[in-house]
């Protein structure tokens, strides 16, 4: 059996850090109670991890008071939470072509059952928004500017700061899907103007699956998608006023959250710019050594420009499932092709119909990893 070459940390970060899973365990085995639900020192241990893992993601970005920040299962729950809190009848959403299906299927859903109106704004080749037309594109009833900090498809990066200050000048509410960035580039909620913000746990955060979190600003009153048990103000029939419980009916994930909040420590540890820089280097490695592949087409930012740690390319003539077919079954290499649940994004860069190929890196991901895929690519696919 080949050891496996793990590229597809865009879809979750694997393996996970080994301060990781004994954090888990350690939750699983010593600190397994319910938080908030029982005034026993078992229960007021898990309480506090919380604390402290809540306490762990505000500094990471920039969050002035942890309270503002739920946690949820995923980006998608986090997404949903925020889209369908916000938006009422007749209000007009603006996003970009590079949306997830985790933004666009929400949207969609309240343009058939509530009549919202959206404006999906083209990216160009490099995956980058006209910000002229962004500000044209506002109308009276702009209530959100919905946009994903960096293409899971694409891998690019967009200014979000500029985005911010245009959106707040426009009182619009600014959501920011952090799916492929928290974790390796730098997020700071007040200098961004992001008002919410969705992350997942288990991506660049290096947490398990089934952890995330929606920053929700102070000054926005969201609906809840969820109402329940909180363990506060059990003796009212309404989800109380109080934030964090607000936002998480039901028993947490605290197993996970205590493995998310060992993820965060190790990230911090590591610095977000180290992590941004290492994936970085391993991309433009790869867009290097495989740029020589006839009829091969590399996908967003050209080579030397900033994007996150994934590279999706196409090549003229041959199946994009096929390919990361061959490199698993031949070379154990894993990576994903397909639509990569971003339509909209393929459209834009015109693959629609092929798909692509997608290689992703994280913080362990290694030159000699990228070499693997190299070889592969070339053996496979050089001599055509
Ligand atoms: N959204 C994740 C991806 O891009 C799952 O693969």
């Amino acid at each position: 059996m080949k050891e496996l070459v793990y590229l597809d940390h865009a879809a979750t970060s694997w393996p996970k850090p080994p301060e990781v899973v004994q954090a888990m365990m350690d939750a699983l085995q010593h600190a397994g109670a319910n938080a908030g639900r029982g005034n026993h020192s078992m229960a007021i241990g898990t309480g506090r991890m919380l604390i402290r893992a809540r306490a762990a993601l505000a500094e990471l970005f920039a969050v002035a008071n942890a309270q503002d920040i739920a946690f949820t299962h995923n980006t998608t729950m986090s997404l949903n939470m925020a889209i369908q809190g916000t938006l009422r009848e007749g209000d007009h959403v603006i996003s970009t072509m590079t949306e997830h299906n985790s933004v666009r299927r929400p949207l969609e859903y309240l343009r058939r059952t509530k009549g919202i109106e959206v404006d999906y704004l083209k990216v160009d080749a490099e995956g980058q928004l006209d910000l002229r037309e962004l500000e044209q594109t506002f109308k009276s009833n702009t209530r959100m500017v919905i946009c994903s900090h960096s293409s899971n498809l694409l891998g690019s990066i967009l200014p979000i700061g500029e985005i911010g200050d245009i959106a707040k000048r426009h009182r619009a509410v600014f959501l920011v899907d952090a799916a492929q960035s928290a974790g390796s580039v730098d997020i700071d909620v007040k200098q961004m103007n992001i008002d919410l913000l969705a992350f997942p746990g288990h991506k660049g955060l290096l947490g398990p699956q089934g952890t995330g979190g929606l920053y929700i600003s102070p000054d926005l009153d969201l609906e809840p998608l969820m109402h329940g048990g909180t363990g506060s103000q059990s003796e009212y029939s309404e989800q109380p006023n109080v934030r964090p419980d607000k936002y998480e009916a039901g028993t947490q994930n605290t197993v996970g959250i205590a493995g998310l909040l060992a993820g965060v420590q190790k990230v911090k540890s590591l610095g977000t710019e180290y992590i941004w820089s290492h994936e970085w280097g391993l991309i433009q490695t790869l867009m290097e050594g495989m740029g020589s592949i006839p009829g091969i087409r590399f996908l967003g930012p050209s080579i030397g420009s900033p994007r996150t740690g994934l590279l999706s390319f196409v090549i003229e003539g041959e199946e994009s499932a096929q390919i990361a077919h061959r490199l698993d079954r031949e070379y154990g290499i894993a990576v994903r092709a397909g639509m990569h649940c971003t339509p909209l994004a393929h459209k834009s860069a015109g693959t629609i119909e092929s798909g692509a190929v997608r290689a992703s890196v994280g913080v362990d991901t290694t030159e000699q990893d990228v070499g693997m895929m190299l070889h592969a690519m070339r053996e496979l696919y050089g001599k055509r």
